[in-house]
């Protein structure tokens, strides 16, 4: 079936139905998010289903206190630099951010275009009330799309916080179905974000595809954590929901100490950090002439 596709269209073709056998074969999906190309270069190491480049970047990178303020430039250039980071072999899931598909059909699809040609496989898009025919007419236009049910940040403040979703019986129902209605419009997969392990769990059993859990117990069929957190790169923020595997912010605080210590004792540089006129004097002579010519 795939052996008229070149080896780029067949990796896609097999992470999409890696993502529903993983389901079946009860093999948990392992996400994260990324947002720049070095991040993603250690990410394409390591053993890891797919990235997505989440609108959390306006929080964790570009220090916002909510999602809302990432558009959809902001989240090409940092696809951008996640594929050129990560490489043709890695499978990108790009969020769609706030409004971006609730401006009408040739919106939407201008914003999908633009985050597929900067290097996404994929798009996440918050919600399903008002975009299932949009959202259908996505996957029918060949772009994968992964839904988002539960906390939906970009729902903020109709939801009144960073709450946990669906706690009462009633909406866990409308989660429930929420969930059914976009597996229905065709989705891959779906993020389920800060709702009660056992709604999560009563999701995943309910649909085919796959379910990805954040702060939604262990019973999805796959995790995704927002790198940052995982990395404990931010020491002011640490949702109860996320395990920080490094003390990231701590290594960088103790490097920058030890950096700075070094240069005011004047350990740093040593000659082995130097350039000598002798040995390295074509090095030299090309620096002083670079001087010259930049002053
Ligand atoms: O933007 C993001 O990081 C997300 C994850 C929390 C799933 O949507």
């Amino acid at each position: 079936m795939t052996a008229g596709l070149d080896p780029l269209d067949r990796y896609l073709m097999n992470t999409l139905s890696k993502f529903a056998e993983a389901k079946h074969r009860g093999e948990k999906l392992v996400l994260v998010t990324c947002y720049d190309a070095l991040t993603a270069r250690l990410v394409a190491d390591a053993p890891i289903d797919a990235v997505l480049v989440g609108d959390s970047v306006a929080m964790a990178v570009h220090g916002h206190p909510d999602t809302i303020p990432a558009d959809v430039p902001m989240m090409a250039l940092h696809t951008a630099a996640v594929r050129r980071g990560l490489g043709p072999q890695g499978f990108i899931v790009a969020d769609l951010p706030f409004l971006a598909h609730r401006r009408g059909r040739s919106t939407l699809m201008r914003a999908v275009e633009r985050l597929v040609r900067a290097g996404a496989n994929a798009v996440k898009l918050e919600g399903i009330d008002g975009s299932e025919a949009d959202i259908r007419h996505v996957v029918q236009s060949g772009v994968p799309v992964m839904g988002h049910l539960g906390l939906t940040p970009q729902h903020l403040h109709a939801l009144g916080g960073f709450n946990v979703q669906g706690k009462s019986l009633e909406a866990a129902a409308t989660l429930r179905d929420q969930a059914t209605r976009l597996q229905d419009c065709g989705v891959f997969s779906l993020v389920i974000e800060c709702v009660p392990s056992a709604v999560a769990v009563s999701i995943t059993r309910l649909l085919m595809i796959p379910t990805v859990g954040i702060g939604a117990g262990a019973g999805c069929d796959g995790q995704i954590l927002v790198m940052t957190d995982l990395l404990g790169l931010d020491r002011s923020f640490k949702p109860r929901f996320a395990r920080r595997y490094a003390d990231a912010a701590g290594m960088v605080t103790k490097s920058l100490g030890s950096y700075a210590h070094d240069v005011r004792s004047g350990a740093f540089p040593s000659a082995a950090e130097s350039f000598g006129a002798g040995s390295d004097s074509a090095t030299a002579t090309a620096a002083m002439q670079s001087v010259g010519t930049a002053s």
